[in-house]
C-alpha cells in the first residue's frame, strides 16, 4: 500500500523538490496551501507536478486547519517545510516570523498528537541556529547561538521537535540544513539574486547589482540533494537530528565570481556594495560537518557549488 505524505511549505523551493521525490517513490502527496492573493504554485508547475498534489487549505498559524489537514490526508509522514524563511524580513516582521516559523511547528506537532501520533514528523531546522558560530565546523553537538529573529524562531521549533520526541515518543526528526539553492530559489536570497542579475546583465536588461556583505561565507548545496536527506530521516528506525551540508564554505564574493564568469563576465565590473543590504547582526561564516548523516543514513551531496551556480545562471538565461 502506498504511503500518504503531508507537506507544509509545499509551494516553496524545497516543497517542490520534495513533492517530486515523494511522487517518484509512489506516495500520495498532500500539500498545505496557504491562501494568497496571487498564484503561488509556479515551482510545482516548473517541475511538472502541480496536478499530482492534493492541496488542502490551511495555515501554520491556525492549528484547526492543521488538525483538519492531518485528518483529511491520513498522513503517515509529515514534512514541516513552511516558514517565513527570509532572514532579512525577520527583523521587520519578528512576531509573524515567531508565529509561523516557531509556533507553527508546535501547531503541527500538536495536530499529529491529536490525530495520529504514529505519523512521522520532519522539522526543517537550519544552520542559521548556529549563528555566531561556537565551533569552526558545526555538527549536531555544536552549541546554538542564533543571530536573527528567524534563527530564534527556528531554534524554538527545533527544541520543540526534540521535546515532543522525548515527551511523547513521536518519530520526530530535525534536519539542520545548511543553505541550499536551485533554479527554484526565491529571488530575495543571495544566490538567486546574483544569478538572476547575471542573466539580466548579459541580456542588457540591467547595468549593476547591489549587494550587502559579500565577505559572508556559506556552505551551499543543491536543494534536490537536500530533500533526499529529509526523506531518508523519516525512513530510519529511530528519529534523530542530523546536520546536512557539503562541508565546503565559500564567500558571497567567490560565488559572484563563479556566476558572472559562467556568463563570460567579470563581477567586479557590476557589483556595487549597498549598506541597505547589510543586516543588523550577521552570520559571518557557516561550515557544516555532515559526517553523521553519511554514516547513519548514507546521505551525501552530489552537486558542487560551481555546478549549482552554472545550473542557476543557465535557468535564468533560459527564462529571459
Ligand atoms: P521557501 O521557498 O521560502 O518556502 C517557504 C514555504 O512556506 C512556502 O511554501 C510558503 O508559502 C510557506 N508558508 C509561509 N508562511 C506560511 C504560513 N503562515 N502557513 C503555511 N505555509 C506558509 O523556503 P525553502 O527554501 O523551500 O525552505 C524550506 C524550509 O526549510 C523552511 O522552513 C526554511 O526555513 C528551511 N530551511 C531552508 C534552508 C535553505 O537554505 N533553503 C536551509 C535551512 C532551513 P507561500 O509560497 O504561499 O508563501
Ligand atoms: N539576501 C541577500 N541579499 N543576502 C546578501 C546580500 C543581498 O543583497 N548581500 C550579501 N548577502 C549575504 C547575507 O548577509 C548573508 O550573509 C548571505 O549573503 C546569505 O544570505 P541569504 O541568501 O539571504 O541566506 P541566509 O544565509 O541569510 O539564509 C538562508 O539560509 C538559511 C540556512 O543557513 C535561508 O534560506 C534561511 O531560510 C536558511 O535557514
Amino acid at each position: 500500500m502506498s504511503k500518504n505524505a503531508l507537506v507544509t511549505g509545499v509551494t516553496g523551493q524545497d516543497g517542490a523538490y520534495l513533492v517530486k521525490l515523494l511522487l517518484e517513490k509512489g506516495y500520495n502527496v498532500y500539500g498545505l496551501l496557504a491562501r494568497r492573493g496571487s498564484d503561488s504554485t509556479w515551482r510545482l508547475r516548473e517541475l511538472g507536478v502541480e496536478g499530482e498534489v492534493t492541496m488542502i487549505d490551511g495555515d501554520l498559524t491556525d492549528v484547526t486547519s492543521l488538525i483538519r489537514a492531518m485528518a483529511v490526508s491520513r498522513a503517515d509522514e509529515v514534512y514541516n517545510l513552511g516558514a517565513q524563511s527570509f532572514v532579512g524580513t525577520s527583523w521587520t516582521q519578528p512576531v509573524l516570523t515567531a508565529q509561523v516559523s516557531g509556533v507553527g511547528a508546535i501547531n503541527v506537532l500538536e495536530s499529529i498528537r491529536i490525530v495520529n501520533d504514529k505519523a512521522r514528523f520532519y522539522q526543517a531546522s537550519t544552520s542559521e541556529m548556529f549563528g555566531l558560530i561556537q565551533a569552526d565546523r558545526q555538527d549536531e553537538s555544536t552549541p546554538f547561538y542564533p543571530r536573527s529573529p528567524y534563527g530564534v524562531a527556528k531554534l524554538m521549533a527545533h527544541w520543540a521537535t526534540v521535546n515532543y520526541r522525548e515527551s511523547f515518543n513521536l518519530h520526530a526528526s530535525s534536519g539542520i540544513l545548511f543553505n541550499h539553492e536551485s533554479p527554484l530559489r526565491g529571488p530575495e536570497f543571495v544566490t538567486r539574486k546574483v544569478t538572476q542579475a547575471v542573466a539580466r546583465i548579459k541580456k542588457g536588461l540591467q547595468k549593476e547589482l547591489r549587494l550587502g556583505n559579500i565577505d559572508a561565507k556559506r556552505d551551499w548545496g543543491f536543494a534536490g540533494d537536500y530533500v533526499r536527506a529529509m526523506w531518508m530521516m523519516l525512513q530510519a528506525d529511530k528519529p534523530d537530528d542530523y546536520v546536512i551540508a557539503t562541508g565546503v564554505t565559500t564567500t558571497v564574493r567567490q560565488m559572484c565570481e563563479l556566476a558572472f564568469r559562467h556568463a563570460g563576465l567579470n563581477y567586479e565590473d557590476y557589483v556595487k556594495i549597498d549598506p541597505a543590504f547589510f543586516r543588523p547582526a550577521e552570520v559571518d561564516v557557516l561550515l557544516g560537518n555532515p559526517a553523521k548523516a553519511k554514516a547513519a543514513l548514507g546521505w551525501e551531496p552530489s552537486t558542487s557549488l560551481e555546478e549549482l551556480i552554472s545550473m542557476m545562471v543557465d535557468a535564468d538565461l533560459r527564462r529571459l
